[in-house]
């Protein structure tokens, strides 16, 4: 497994491997790796041998473009040597784990941003986030030059806005979507997990059963007035739980809906203590 820990190394391990003609696939990750993102790495290994081979890339960056100034950049968890080994376990080609003075030039000033669908929701709430998210995935895909790429479902919205991207500016990147990778408890594995408290972690589950109960109900036919209550009524049996956000939208585009005709997605953000956990599912009427 190559270890390219700037763009320039990066670029020439690239370089090598465009005799081969093989194809890419890129997995974009900011560390702290778990079972979510090796099952992303997974994905991309059997979308290469679905085309009869590749090359395989990890990217390891903690993008501080797309932290708030008072979201804490320096506390995300970082663990160089494990990632390294579970990539290696996992049969990756090359890690890129740049630093953030090789990726950001001094000056630099363009930016890449899905205008309406960056700053609803979870854009709401972290401004500017989506675009630093779009900005760093642009140039991942620039700096591997990949064929296609993984993004889990478990960040929808995320999912949803590097679509639109790749589809508004053509890039010629198949974005492969991967469901959501739990805990046997149901919580949806995350970094953040390993920063609630042991009482919050017991807690958390609460999201995917409030997601199990939202789920029977819109199979059920219920109504979104209905579908919200519920799904309040749920996440109360945890008081520990502060929510912040309840929201049902069309699962296609992310957009505002008055009934429940098509796939729905339901997005849930919750907070424990100081950890905003998010969760969500798609549904759809029987
Ligand atoms: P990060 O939070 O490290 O997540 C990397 C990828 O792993 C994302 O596509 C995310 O949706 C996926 N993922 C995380 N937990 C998952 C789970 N439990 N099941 C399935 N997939 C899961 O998302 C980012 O990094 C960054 O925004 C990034 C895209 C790397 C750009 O900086």
């Amino acid at each position: 497994m190559q270890i390219c820990r700037n763009k320039q190394a990066m670029r020439e391990c690239r370089s090598e491997w465009r005799s081969t003609v093989q194809p890419v696939a890129l997995v974009p990750t900011m560390g702290a790796l778990h079972d979510g993102h090796l099952t992303l790495v997974a994905r991309a290994r059997d979308w290469l041998n679905e085309r009869g081979g590749g090359k395989l890339i990890t990217s390891i960056f903690v993008n501080p473009t797309q932290f708030g100034p008072n979201e804490d950049l320096d506390k995300y968890p970082r663990d160089e040597e494990n990632d390294l080994r579970l990539l290696r376990a996992a049969g990756c080609d090359a890690v890129f784990m740049p630093s953030a003075e090789d990726v950001y030039r001094p000056g630099s000033q363009t930016i890449v941003e899905a205008t309406a669908l960056s700053r609803m929701l979870i854009g709401r709430l972290r401004p500017g986030h989506f675009r630093g998210m779009t900005t760093v995935v642009t140039k991942l895909f620039n700096i591997t030059d990949c064929d296609a790429a993984t993004f889990g479902e478990k960040d929808y919205q995320q999912l949803t806005i590097v679509r639109q991207m790749t589809a508004d500016l053509d890039m010629p990147v198949d974005i492969i979507p991967v469901p959501t990778v739990r805990e046997t408890d149901g919580l949806a594995m995350s970094s953040r997990n390993r920063r609630l408290s042991a009482q919050d972690r017991a807690a958390a589950p609460v999201l995917n059963r409030a997601l199990d109960r939202a789920q029977e109900l819109v199979e059920a036919g219920a109504t979104l007035n209905a579908l919200r209550h519920e799904i309040r009524k749920t996440l109360a049996t945890e008081p520990r739980g502060d929510i912040q956000s309840i929201d049902i939208r069309d699962a296609a585009d992310l957009s505002r809906i008055n009934n429940i005709t098509r796939p729905v997605v339901i997005l849930l953000a919750v907070r424990f203590g100081d950890v905003l956990l998010i969760d969500q599912r798609v549904a759809r009427p029987l």
